[in-house]
């Protein structure tokens, strides 16, 4: 009942049925009309006879055979010289209704139609209008309603069954059709989505009827375009998935082993040999640095923890990073917040300091000694744009900034910062984009809700 094919099966029944009132409206007027023009002609045919008789004169037998013939009580015919023949029953009625056939209106017919159609008892009605076959001259016939109503009857239920037989054959050509065209193919999409969706890598429930040019033949197109790359990003997916495992297990082991060379170093800075001496500071930084890979490469692997919302003031945070943030050999690196720009917005604030770290740590490594923090509040979002004078992000890495392990031009750098920012970010619900970069410097745009929700 609920389905596509059997509502559009009611519709089309219903529209049919709409169209049949529409075209039975007119048309049971001209039916009446017809049927008193009839009339006429037969009062008429019927009151000649009297021209035809000797002394012009009919016998009353005759009279009543005639009316009976037209079904009336009484006809006149007056010629354009007023001389009128007359054909009448003794005892007849009055006319209750006046009708005239002198070129009547359509929307008085139509009204006619149904104010007869409507009636219960019998009224008298009197016609008038021209003679058929001699102009000029005017018929004027008085017969009851009643017979006519029951033709009208008879014609409407005819055009009533009429129409339901149309509409039933419609509609059942139309819905037979849909189905075809439209209602099938959808139900195939359908099946082949769910499968897909149960199992993705399954690829027996694809549909291969691409070649067809009309609109489902585009959209078998897209979904099976759009399944290959679902396959290969899960593909793709499966395998990070597993080189991520393995990057961690090697990382922490890493890790172990290199805590053990850091305390040999440590002994060994201890040594008196001034050849030893020399070396331990620089294979010290090494085995730190490479600690501190397979720290972030760790940290990176881990699933970010679920957010611990609370107020945070952003001034807070660039205070916290004025205070650690290492200033570069040859001067003071400085934060500032621009002014009136004292927000407080609800997020994890351990994660949002981390943000900002990464992105001004970033700043600092590049050589610029000011960090510009612009901030708009725009409908319930935060804008905050981080402007640096550092001397922009190399051309060849601008691309992939986002992207893992992809692009750090420090000898010492993982590539990770950013992405690790920008996940943080999109697990507040915002975004971090990188706005502008160029010789003068470098803008980022951190938009995050003022409330995220965990
Ligand atoms: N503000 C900036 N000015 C100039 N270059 C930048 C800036 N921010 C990022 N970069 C460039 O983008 C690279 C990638 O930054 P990202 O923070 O992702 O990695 P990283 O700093 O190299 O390493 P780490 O994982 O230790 O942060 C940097 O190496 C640097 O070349
Ligand atoms: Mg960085």
């Amino acid at each position: 009942m609920r389905s596509l094919s059997f509502r559009v099966l009611c519709l089309t029944i219903f529209f049919v049925m709409v169209s049949e009132v529409m075209i039975y409206t007119p048309s049971i007027a001209r039916f009446r009309l017809t049927y008193l023009t009839e009339k006429m002609d037969k009062a008429h045919l019927a009151a000649m006879a009297i021209d035809g008789s000797p002394d012009r004169i009919i016998s009353q037998e005759l009279t009543f055979e005639l009316l009976d013939h037209v079904g009336a009580y009484e006809i006149v015919v007056t010629g354009p010289d007023g001389d009128t023949r007359s054909l009448s029953r003794p005892m007849r009625p009055p006319g209750e209704v006046q009708i005239s056939l002198y070129s009547p209106m359509a929307m008085e017919l139509v009204f006619d139609a149904f104010d007869a159609l409507f009636q219960t008892g019998n009224r008298i009605l009197r016609v008038t209008g021209p003679a058929p076959m001699e102009s000029a001259a005017t018929v004027t016939v008085t017969l009851d309603e009643f017979p006519l109503r029951a033709v009208m009857y008879d014609y409407s239920w005819r055009i009533l069954t009429l129409s339901v037989l149309i509409s039933v054959f419609t509609a059942a050509l139309v819905f037979v059709s849909l189905r075809w065209l439209l209602v099938r193919p959808l139900e195939r999409i359908t099946g082949s989505l769910v499968a897909f969706r149960k199992r993705p890598e399954d690829r027996s429930t694809d549909l291969d009827d691409r070649a067809r040019r009309d609109e489902i033949g585009v959209a078998l197109r897209e979904l099976g375009l759009m399944k290959e790359e679902m396959r290969a990003a899960l593909r793709q997916r499966t395998r990070l998935a597993a080189l991520g495992t393995a990057v961690s297990k090697i990382s922490h082991d890493l890790r172990n082993m290199l805590a053990t060379a850091t305390l040999i170093s440590d002994r060994l800075s201890m040594s008196q040999d001034p050849d030893v001496q020399k070396v331990t500071p620089t294979l010290v930084k090494a085995i730190d640095r490479a600690a501190a890979l397979c720290s972030t490469t760790l940290n990176f692997a881990r699933e970010t923890p679920p957010l611990k919302l609370a107020p945070v003031r952003l001034a807070e945070i660039v205070a916290e990073l004025n205070a650690e943030l290492v200033a570069p050999a040859d001067g003071a690196f400085r934060i500032v917040l621009s002014e009136d720009a004292d927000f407080v917005l609800q997020a994890d604030r351990d994660q949002m300091y981390r943000v900002f770290a990464n992105i001004a740590s970033n700043a600092v490594n590049a050589g610029a000694d000011t960090l510009r923090l612009v901030v708009r509040e725009e409908g319930g979002r935060l804008l905050v744009d981080i402007v640096d004078n550092g001397p922009g992000i190399p051309e060849e890495g601008r691309g992939r900034l986002f992207q893992p392990f992809q692009f750090s031009s420090r000898r010492d750098g993982t590539g990770l910062g950013l992405t690790i920012a920008r996940d943080l970010v999109q697990a507040h619900g915002g975004t971090l984009t990188l706005e502008r970069t160029g010789a003068s410097g470098s803008t980022f745009r951190v938009n995050v809700p003022l409330r995220a929700t965990a």
